[in-house]
């Protein structure tokens, strides 16, 4: 039932923030570039669960979402490798997150530690809305409905995988297979007569014991080819074949992959909410000078007191920019207090700006060329409502509505 490839499916989504900065690029995007050659790739930018936070301000949301397909663009995702796409080109997401919040106990909604977190943190807006409780399930029918095997995420995130692993469990229970699915295999293998239901028993067990496909095929064509069964004894004994029944929406694994801290300008985390972020492609001049004045080891005040490069964020730059050799370097020079901080700082900032100014060279092109962009994001939504459509056929027939 599912495609083969589904099995090593990654998806991920993002939020159109706006410009993406080295904190995003670090932390999620650079990973992104990596799997889409390892994998099967869906990236998307969730416009709709922008809503869920930002419901009163959408102007911008356009705008945002252009900026960040130019950054994904900019960072390396390869359209050609990659369906990269927006999620409200993809409908049948809505659906999926409307048929799923069915079967969604309230209490695994309000358990999500995010659902609390960020309604403390987010005082000033109004979160108690129905929209904003859902997000979670939504980012669910985000992953379901892709079938992916796998979700890179940071860890704020996981505890979202996770609820779509129960929610998927929930789902294949109530509607994957009949209640006494197993009784009725059993007689319908009956229904087979004699020699033929000890033959569909042996190739069953070969192709489970030993994954023999030809036995499977062998089987096949064995039910298809007995016109005395009925249509629904049919569908049991293929289905039996390959195991009990095959799960409709497979539960996904997180793919956490080792980040690194990324620091900004004032020393805490990279954030665009502490405004102490360097844009992907920001303007070399003004990298330069940002980074000239970024903060150092508080206690190395003047030239000639010795520093500490582990409690200075700009070596956490080092270890992202510099070669082991220049790392060496900076850190004996800080201890000794041999080199100075602008001096230490110099090898890490021409790493960096030349780094952003590929992303600039690359993001130029296709801010040149507007109708690239339409067509990529054209084609990411036909590939994934594609896949889409596959899961919510399955779906619909599972819980006996409509089926296209
Ligand atoms: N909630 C994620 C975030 O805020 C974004 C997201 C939405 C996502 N849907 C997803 C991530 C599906 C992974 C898979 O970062
Ligand atoms: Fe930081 Fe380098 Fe200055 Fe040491 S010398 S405090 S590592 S910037």
């Amino acid at each position: 039932m599912s495609s083969p490839a589904a099995g090593r499916r990654v998806l991920s989504g993002m939020r159109p923030t706006g410009r993406l900065h080295l904190g995003n690029f670090h932390g999620a995007l650079r990973n992104w570039v990596e799997l889409q050659y390892q994998y099967e790739c869906f990236f998307f930018v969730a416009d709709w669960h922008m809503l869920t936070t930002g419901y009163d301000d959408t102007a911008q949301l356009p705008q945002n979402i252009h900026e960040v397909l130019i950054d994904w663009l900019a960072a390396g995702l390869n359209p050609g490798v990659a369906t990269l796409f927006i999620q409200s080109h993809v409908p049948e997401h809505a659906e999926l997150h409307l048929l799923l919040s069915m079967i969604t106990p309230l209490g695994w909604l309000e358990r999500v530690p995010s659902y609390k977190d960020q309604q403390e943190q987010l005082k000033e807006k109004d979160l108690a809305t129905y929209g904003f409780l859902g997000y979670p399930l939504l980012q669910s029918a985000d992953i379901l409905i892709y079938r992916a095997a796998f979700v890179p995420v940071g860890e704020d995130q996981v505890a979202h995988v996770e609820l779509t692993r129960e929610t998927a469990r929930r789902f294949n229970h109530i509607y994957g297979r009949e209640p006494d699915f197993e009784a009725r295999a059993e007689r319908a293998i009956k229904s087979l007569g004699g020699r033929n239901s000890a033959t569909y028993r042996q190739l069953r067990r070969k192709f489970q014991e030993t994954g023999d496909t030809q036995s499977l095929q062998r089987a096949q064509a064995m039910v298809a080819a007995n016109t005395r069964i009925t249509v629904a004894d049919r569908e049991r004994l293929l289905g039996f074949l390959e195991g009990g029944a095959v799960a409709i929406l497979p539960e996904p694994q997180v793919l956490l992959t080792a980040t690194p801290r990324v620091p900004g300008l004032d020393g805490r985390k990279m954030s665009k909410s502490y405004g102490n972020t360097i844009g992907l492609r920001e303007e070399p001049d003004s990298v330069v000078r940002k980074l000239r004045a970024m903060q150092t080891d508080p206690a190395r005040v003047r030239r000639t007191d010795p520093g500490d490069p582990d409690k200075c964020p700009v070596f956490d730059l080092h270890r992202i920019y510099s070669d082991e050799r220049t790392r060496e370097w900076a850190a004996a020079g800080c201890r000794s207090a041999g080199i100075g901080c602008l001096q230490c700082k110099q090898p890490m900032i021409d790493k960096v700006v030349q780094e952003i100014e590929g992303m600039r060279r690359r993001a130029q092109e296709f801010i040149d060329n507007p109708g690239a962009v339409r067509t990529i994001i054209a084609e990411g939504a036909d590939k994934a409502r594609e896949a889409a459509r596959g899961t919510m056929d399955e779906v619909r027939r599972a819980m006996h509505l409509r089926v296209d």
